[in-house]
């Protein structure tokens, strides 16, 4: 088919472009028909043009305007007119302007999409997963990637600047220890083995510095096949980045250069440097999580020296067990209800907690059903302590310490949705440190590397290695931006005697250790240089920059949340022939 090419986009013209002709092309928005005079809306990437059809312009094309319909494609040509005063649209970048149609050519026509092709549908996620191809032709979503696309811009000048060398690794590799089961890829040439695909290029980062790369970068795609969530695909794009000769203050500076960048030239905003700091302990005691939103307060108060002799068994208990009783000020929620209190009661014992102990500082004193146990004096200092205003109300939890505070900090992100303390506008940024090396999995009855088992410990705790794992602190970093976990790394083991040790302390001994990691241990005999590194989450940063909910809604073809694609339908059943291939059978 022949038809005319566009001569400008649907979100080009201005006055300045009145009396020339042109030709557009598009998809029908909107069509409506005022007395006989059709107005259209064409649609691209670029923006919206009205096109008038009009019979006194072009009888013909005029009637061709009747079979138009949305979604439907077309060329359209006429001349570049002014709006008649009174009806320009001064929400439309082009609303100055009509196109006066004398030709127009239909290029394809639509059936009637599911839903209508708005900024803002009322449509469920799973149809707009269906038909990505209709959503992503609405405008957020193509401001979204187009968002993303600076972001590989802006990432990509920026390391380049800095010496930094992209270096594409393998996608079919050997299993990576990040701690999430594997995607597995069977080989059809090696009957019975597999290849992994990376839950991230760890592995091979470090073996780039070994190589002597000194600076690598990579924009690259990760695959984890875990329980997923909003911020959770199973698989996403990290920045991943590996430098040699640094320590934490050289990583941190090259991370920090990179997203004050984003947001300058993403969103026109500075932010100051060097981001704050807290260590993981300080978060977890202050804000119940090791990625807190800072954004408002809430902040905890341990009270053991308080109660640890009171008379409170539930609280004493606690405190004799090395637990916690701690708690925050809600303001100005004296005033909550038995019934609002029960409420929260209840949301408590969802995340876990035994109980929820709730007073009122009222103008007659504190109320609280625990003064019984507490007596008045502790009540009161209590109160002093938390610093609660009359007309405030103090929530404690007395719990284990991990679970006391994972239990407040629950708690914490709630009450501040219920009281509508988050401040949107803010970009709280801030690094987690010092987390611990391991944590002990219950289940497994293991120590589990709480980063990953290349992770080098702090130097001064390298001697808890032998005498109290738990306690040992790791050379470990997180980036938070509100309450998001954004980005995460550390300062490698680059020493091979080390790296045996936690390989062991890991529960890999060293028999298990070689033919996982046989290839990495191999290359630290020849030379390995002090290394460190981090991973960005690409699509959280840019889920956060573009203000959305989800990660679903910056990526081009995302999987729900059972990692099913709605669209392609995959994962999918496949040829018999090809299993059999694979030296597969479905038991
Ligand atoms: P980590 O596992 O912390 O570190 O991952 C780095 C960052 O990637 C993002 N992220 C995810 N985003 C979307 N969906 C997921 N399933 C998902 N999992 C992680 C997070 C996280 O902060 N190799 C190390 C990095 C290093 O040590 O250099 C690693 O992958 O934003």
């Amino acid at each position: 088919m022949s038809y005319r090419k566009r001569t400008c986009t649907c979100g080009e013209l201005r006055e300045g472009d009145i009396g020339k002709n042109v030709t557009l092309t598009g998809w029908v928005d909107t069509r409506r028909d005022l007395g006989g005079v059709v107005f259209i809306d064409v649609r691209d990437r670029y923006g919206k043009t009205q096109v008038v059809f009009n019979p006194q312009t072009n009888e013909q094309v005029h009637k061709l305007a009747g079979e138009l319909r949305s979604e439907y494609v077309i060329s359209v040509s006429g001349k570049v007119e002014r709006r008649p005063d009174g009806t320009e649209n001064a929400n439309l970048p082009t609303g100055q302007i009509d196109v006066m149609a004398d030709d127009v050519t239909i290029l394809n026509r639509a059936d009637t999409p599911p839903f209508p092709i708005e900024d803002d549908v009322d449509v469920n996620e799973e149809t707009r997963l269906q038909y990505r191809y209709l959503d992503l032709r609405r405008s957020p979503m193509q401001q979204n990637l187009i968002t993303r696309h600076k972001m590989y811009l802006i990432t990509r000048k920026y390391f380049d600047e800095l010496n930094f060398v992209e270096v594409e690794t393998p996608v079919l590799m050997k299993s990576t220890p990040e701690g999430a089961r594997d995607y597995l890829v069977p080989s059809r040439v090696h009957r019975g083995k597999f290849y992994a695909l990376p839950q991230s290029p760890q592995t091979y980062k470090q073996i780039l510095m070994v190589a002597g790369m000194d600076r690598y970068f990579q924009i690259v795609k990760c695959f984890r096949d875990e329980d997923l969530r909003a911020d959770r695909q199973p698989e996403f794009t990290q920045i991943d980045v590996e430098m040699s000769f640094v320590e934490e203050e050289d990583v941190r500076k090259v991370v920090e250069g990179l997203i004050v960048r984003f947001f300058k030239e993403i969103k026109g905003v500075e932010i100051p440097t060097p981001f704050p700091r807290l260590t993981y302990k300080e978060a977890v005691e202050t804000y119940g999580s090791d990625k807190p939103d800072t954004r408002f307060g809430l902040e905890f108060t341990n009270i053991n020296e308080l109660i640890k002799d009171s008379g409170f068994k539930v609280f004493s208990e606690v405190v004799k067990k090395d637990g916690v009783v701690a708690g925050f000020v809600a303001p100005d929620c004296g005033n909550f209800t038995r019934n609002q209190l029960d409420v929260l009661t209840d949301f408590a014992k969802s995340l876990g907690a035994g109980g929820l102990v709730w007073m009122r500082v009222t103008d007659a004193g504190v109320e609280t059903p625990s003064e019984k146990f507490l007596g008045k004096e502790t009540v009161n200092a209590i109160q002093r302590r938390m610093q609660a205003k009359t007309g405030d109300l103090i929530l404690l939890i007395s719990d284990s310490w991990s679970k006391a505070y994972t239990i407040l900090g629950g708690l914490r992100l709630e009450m501040a949705r219920r009281l509508n303390l988050i401040d949107e506008s803010k970009n709280d940024l801030l690094w987690v440190t010092d987390f611990p090396m391991f944590e002990f999995n219950e289940q497994e009855k293991r120590y589990v590397a709480m980063h990953h088992p290349f992770t080098s410990p702090n130097g001064e705790d390298a001697s808890l290695l032998d005498t109290g794992p738990l306690k040992a602190r790791a050379r470990a970093y997180d980036l938070v931006l509100n309450g998001n976990e954004i980005a995460g790394g550390s300062i490698r083991i680059h020493d091979r005697a080390l790296q045996s040790k936690v390989f062991n302390l890991l529960g890999i001994n060293n028999e298990q250790a070689k033919k996982k990691f046989g290839f990495m241990l191999d290359a630290f005999r020849y030379g390995a240089p002090p290394h460190g590194g981090i991973a960005f989450g690409f699509d959280r940063i840019c889920m956060l920059l573009t203000g959305e909910k989800s990660i679903r809604d910056v990526i081009a073809f995302p999987k729900t949340t059972s990692a099913i694609s709605l669209m392609d339908d995959s994962p999918s059943e496949v040829d018999p022939a090809q299993l059999k291939e694979l030296h597969i059978k479905i038991v």
